[in-house]
């Protein structure tokens, strides 16, 4: 029997709670032994639970129990999620988490300190919800290169663009929903300005591209100046808006992350991707495009893949040493503004003469106000972009890029 301690009784730690408790059954026969929760660490304290008696405020009930070999933490946060999951380790046992954050800032530090104990350091929750796509990269693609990887990766946003674009909900009321179905942040400033999809592209490219990617070197901006004016023109233009994680590596082999709104084709899967779902499109030189779907947020659907990292732990009782990047530096990463992107553009009305004298070819995309202009652009800088929207004089109220296709 493998004794199992979660850190955290929020929306993830109950729900893994919950699996581990309800599914023993298929769970026992999955890792080949019992799975018991032994000790559940969170300040509150749940007394009608029917496990009640293994919650404990003290973390070193947890991490000085020899019996304890599993530990999922689930508490969210930097501080003290990041000393905590290191005195784990460091006392030999596995740890398998669900926090963004973490693995996005001492992912590199943390997966050596595993390593260097013989234990594991797993974290497949921590992109994607419930969806399988970061042991999919390291182990089914590991033959590959990867050049490229485009993603939904913020349940909360999508649900709230999808909200607002189907049902006409405001903002406010699309949030406030999300965050009573448990899919946002307990900040969910960290969703709407695209903080916490930054974290997840900085795990996926780290994972695709052998270095520690951190936050801080990402062009990160969220959905908060997105208007229903802009959604209904990128429509009639053929695009859907979502907001994008991204990162591919250009040619001088340095990696160009962002995280933004984009403008997606109709014609691409992302486009049609609604609710909390998420959907991650990785490209590999050997498989090309590759597409993983599913619920990026919530409960059970994020539990499910903590649970799968506790039965591999399991499994693997001396570390399965899945995942394997070394740390990083601003160096490895370009400079988004450099990089060309088209551009959707609304502005104050302008005429067709002044548009195209400023920014040469354009698509114009009818409105329905005669007092504001829209179009999309050819690829562009930002310094290109800002030198065009100066030499047209345009008074701009929203400019979100186009993914090409
Ligand atoms: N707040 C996150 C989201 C939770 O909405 O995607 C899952 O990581």
């Amino acid at each position: 029997m493998a004794k199992i301690a979660i850190i955290g009784h929020g929306v993830v730690g109950s729900g893994v709670a919950e699996l581990l408790i309800q599914h023993a059954d298929t769970i026992r026969g999955r890792a080949r032994e019992e799975l018991d929760v032994s000790r559940i660490l969170d300040l509150r304290s749940f007394p009608d639970l029917p496990y009640a008696d293994r919650f404990t405020t003290d973390f070193e009930q947890i991490v000085n129990d020899p019996e304890i070999s599993i530990v999922a933490e689930a508490m969210g946060g930097l501080h003290p999620a990041y000393e905590f999951v290191s005195r784990c380790l460091e006392a030999g046992k596995s740890v398998v988490t669900s926090n963004k954050e973490l693995v996005a800032e001492k992912g590199a530090a943390l997966l050596a300190l595993a390593k260097a104990h013989k234990v594991n350091f797993l974290f497949e929750a921590s992109v994607g919800g419930g969806i399988p796509v970061l042991h999919p990269m390291m182990q089914c693609l590991a033959a590959n290169r990867f050049s490229e990887i485009s993603g939904i990766l913020n349940g909360t946003t999508n649900f709230i663009l999808t909200k607002m674009i189907r049902e006409h909900m405001t903002f406010a009321d699309a949030l406030a929903l999300a965050q009573q179905l448990g899919y946002a942040e307990r900040n969910p400033a960290a969703d709407v300005e695209g903080i916490d999809a930054c974290r997840k592209i900085c795990i996926l490219a780290s994972i695709a591209f052998g270095h520690h990617i951190y936050p801080k070197f990402v062009h990160t901006e969220g959905i908060t100046q997105i208007a229903l004016a802009d959604v209904a023109y990128a429509d009639r233009a053929g695009y859907a808006v979502k907001l994008i994680g991204h990162a591919d590596r250009q040619p001088d082999g340095r990696v160009n992350a962002l995280v933004a709104p984009f403008l997606i084709p109709h014609g691409n899967p992302l486009s049609v991707v609604d609710d909390v779902f998420n959907a991650i499109m990785v490209t590999g030189d050997a498989t090309g495009d590759v597409l993983f779907y599913g619920k990026g947020a919530g409960k059970l659907p994020t539990a499910s893949a903590v649970v799968s990292d506790i039965i591999e732990c399991a499994k693997h009782p001396q570390g399965c040493d899945y995942a394997d990047w070394t740390d990083g530096d601003g160096s490895m990463v370009c400079d988004a503004a450099a990089v060309p992107y088209a551009r959707y553009l609304r502005c104050d009305a302008l005429t067709p003469d002044a548009v195209r004298a400023a920014f040469g070819e354009v698509q114009p995309i009818n409105g329905e106000s005669a007092d504001e202009t829209a179009f999309l652009t050819a690829p562009l800088t930002d310094a290109q972009l800002q030198s065009a929207i100066a030499a047209a004089h345009a008074s701009v109220r929203s400019v979100i890029r186009v993914l090409a296709h």
